[in-house]
């Protein structure tokens, strides 16, 4: 099992801010890993991990998962990301003392950092979190900020299912498509609501017990055991809920054409992008696809967008897509290595243009 110090050592970040929690037992990480581009900004993660090492591990691929996603969109944000690990599901009093400790962590990071919502927290959490520092993405509307990403999430993923589908199958229509959400959280939910409404068959999973079913109930879906998640035959698999799906394990077992959904990370090594490649596997690339969140929250609250210039930028995930598979295709490389390489070269392009580049080169 890898420590605390070989994640340090691996890690190609700037820095995390490490805290214990002794009250409840949580440790916090803030991971800030790249600000080429400008202030940090990202989720907050709550969940319980296996040891304070894969917490903080999961803090700094998603920042750094969060510097493409922000880079991909040419947007002017750095990436960052806190993750709370908790040693069980924090409620009422205990969780608001940790997440009140929390926003005084981030307010003494003095704007290196902004935080949000992401799996495990919700946009009263981040009110919670407001309290004590401004630096919060996804307040409620009364209060300034852009609400809840999910649906803007779901209506990004949405567009990029339908590029997919016009790539793989040369129609961009889902109607009568097969499509297995997993994960009805703040994104799948939406996600499978708006599917459904254009016509396509969904197939619900959730590891919460209930949450399939009462969704099914309401669309008219299929409910799917998670046991069944990889295998299950369908056109398109959504993947909404936790990272590290796409492995060794799971890649070989799919029955389906296009893998396309909102979650972080979903590869568990990036060589995995070129296993689901040799199946014939259409990937979407994660933070292309699943970057409407970040687009709603920064252009409305930063960039002073009107909400239909954000919906239009949401709805032109379809091109980037689009642009992406094609290149990718014409190169016959994955889709992971076109996305990260448009995303690098802005990167790159902002690290050239910066004042004294030229002395900071190579260091
Ligand atoms: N956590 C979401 C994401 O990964 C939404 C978010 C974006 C939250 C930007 C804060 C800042 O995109």
């Amino acid at each position: 099992m890898q420590s605390l110090e070989d994640r340090y050592r691996e890690w190609d970040g700037e820095f995390v801010l490490t805290r214990y929690d002794a009250a409840t037992g949580s440790w916090i990480f803030i991971a800030i890993h790249d600000r080429t581009l400008g202030t940090a900004a990202g989720g907050c993660r709550m969940s319980i991990y296996g040891s304070p090492a894969d917490g903080l591990r999961d803090a700094m691929r998603l920042a750094r998962g969060m510097t493409y996603k922000w880079a991909a969109i040419d947007f002017p944000f750095g990436g960052g990301k806190t993750v709370l690990a908790v040693p069980r599901p924090l409620e009422h009093a205990e969780r608001e003392r940790l997440l009140l400790r929390l926003g005084e962590l981030i307010q003494t990071l003095n704007g290196a950092y902004g935080v949000g919502v992401d799996l495990g927290t919700t946009p009263e959490d981040m009110a919670i979190v407001g309290r004590r520092t401004r630096w919060v993405f996804g307040l409620p509307a009364a209060q300034g900020g852009s609400g809840d990403p999910g649906p803007w999430t779901a209506l990004g993923v949405h567009a990029g299912i339908r590029a997919s589908c016009r790539h793989a199958y040369g129609s961009a229509s889902v109607r009568g498509r097969s499509i297995l959400v997993q994960g009805l959280g703040g994104v799948g939910a939406p996600l499978a609501r708006g599917l459904a409404a254009e016509g396509a068959r969904l197939l619900l999973v959730d590891a919460i017990p209930g949450r399939a079913e009462a969704l099914a109930g309401e669309i008219g879906a299929e409910v799917v055991p998670p046991e069944q998640a990889y295998t299950r035959e369908c056109d398109i698999f959504a993947p909404c809920a936790i990272g590290a799906i796409l492995n060794e394990r799971s890649i070989p077992r799919f029955r389906c054409r296009i893998v396309a959904g909102s979650a972080n990370n979903q590869f568990e090594r990036d060589a995995d992008a070129a296993l689901l490649h040799q199946r014939g596997i259409l990937w979407a690339p994660d933070f292309v696809i699943n970057a409407g969140g970040a687009i709603a929250h920064g252009s409305l609250e930063v960039l002073g967008w009107t909400e239909r210039r954000v919906r239009e930028r949401i709805e032109g995930i379809y091109d980037t897509l689009d642009e992406v598979f094609t290149e990718a295709e014409n190169r016959g490389e994955s889709p992971l290595d076109e996305a990260t390489r448009r995303a690098a070269r802005i990167l790159s392009d902002a690290r050239a243009s910066r004042p004294g580049a030229d002395a900071a080169a190579g260091s």
